[in-house]
């Protein structure tokens, strides 16, 4: 079975990564600096075996021990954490990057970076099939939400540089609005669907950014998941780069339409001015990761949001 490093794997993505991968039989080692991830988040692998922990900054220093696979999901994601942490955003795109891919080298492993669709930009329409892997980007330089793009954006060139460079096997994998139980442990506000059922479960009004018009496409953890497991055991495709995420869009205004509803709350909606630079429309593409793997999305947004039973009060823009 091949052994797995998983940097940045007490996160979110990681941890139900790391359990996905233990119950097919895998060995696991996580290493994490928990800036944004939670040893709460690891305490179930506690004593199973092939898991292993190890807290560390990857742009400090890599582990030494000989992997399979390595994959990068290392960086803050929820928009408070990266915009708080514009240096380590940069620094794990770039430096930890280049560290991991200098140990992916070293010991002949296939490497997966963990890229995201904010490379995209702010788009002011999107194609009626989604955003395809090889789409252009807008990104508006210099705001609070640019480190990450840019980082992002400058991660995946240095991975193609690297590999035109050395051999070695890998993959970009861009996600598209993950969500699902277990986000957010320690910035309880940032992402929209924790923040809604939050808010909705207290009987607090949703704060909707802007006039709500704006479009996401949310994919259900557990598909993500099952699209990654197919991904590692088909293994390296043709392609470097891919789209992962749900081709089914929804605006925020009715998102919080059917939160409210599956909450019973009543509270109005609270409108506040939108972020500045705040994509309007994000829609994958999945035609490639598709016909690669055969795979489609199954969760529902309903169940999907059924599926998160604990959030906390998030606070927030109040
Ligand atoms: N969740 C999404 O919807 C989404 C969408 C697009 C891209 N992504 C990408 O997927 C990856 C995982 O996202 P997530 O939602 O699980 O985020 P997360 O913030 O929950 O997890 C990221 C993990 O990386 C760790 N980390 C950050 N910097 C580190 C460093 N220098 N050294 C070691 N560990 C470090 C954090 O402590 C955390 O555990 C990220 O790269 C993110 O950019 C996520």
């Amino acid at each position: 079975m091949p052994r797995f490093l998983l940097a940045g794997g007490a996160g979110f993505i990681g941890h139900h990564l790391t359990r996905a991968l233990l119950d097919a039989g895998h060995e696991v080692h996580v290493v994490d600096n928990l800036v944004t991830g939670t040893m709460a988040n690891m305490k179930e692998f506690e004593g199973r075996r092939g898991f292993d922990f190890t807290e560390l900054d990857i742009s400090q220093s890599v582990p030494s021990g000989d992997y399979d696979r390595i994959v990068h999901l290392a960086c803050p994601a929820n928009p408070t954490d990266y915009q708080a942490l514009p240096m380590q955003t940069l620094e794990v795109n770039s430096i930890g990057n280049l560290k991991l891919m200098d140990l992916a080298k070293k010991v002949e492993a296939e490497y997966y970076f963990f890229s995201s669709s904010e490379v995209y930009g702010q788009h002011a329409t999107v194609p009626s099939n989604g955003l395809s892997e090889d789409s252009a980007s807008i990104i508006h330089l210099g705001h609070g939400r640019s480190p990450y793009s840019t980082g992002k954006m400058f991660a995946e060139e240095l991975v193609k540089a690297y590999y035109k460079r050395n051999d070695g096997k890998y993959l970009i994998i861009r996600p598209f609005n993950v969500y699902g139980p277990g986000m957010d442990p320690k910035t309880s506000y940032g992402r929209v669907i924790p923040n809604f059922i939050g808010w909705a479960k207290n009987g607090k009004p949703l704060v909707i950014n802007g006039d709500g018009l704006q479009e996401r496409s949310f994919c259900h953890i557990n598909d993500f998941i099952g699209c990654m497991m197919q991904i590692f055991d088909k293994g390296m495709p043709p392609f470097d780069t891919v789209n992962i995420g749900n081709p089914d869009p929804v605006r925020i205004i009715d998102l919080a339409a059917r939160i409210n509803a599956l909450f019973k709350n009543d509270s109005p909606h609270r409108f506040v001015p939108r972020y500045e630079f705040e994509p309007l429309f994000r829609k994958p593409d999945i035609g490639r990761i598709r016909s690669w793997v055969g795979w489609e999305p199954t969760r529902g947004l309903d169940e999907g949001i059924r599926s998160i039973s604990s959030v906390p009060d998030p606070g927030g823009r109040w």
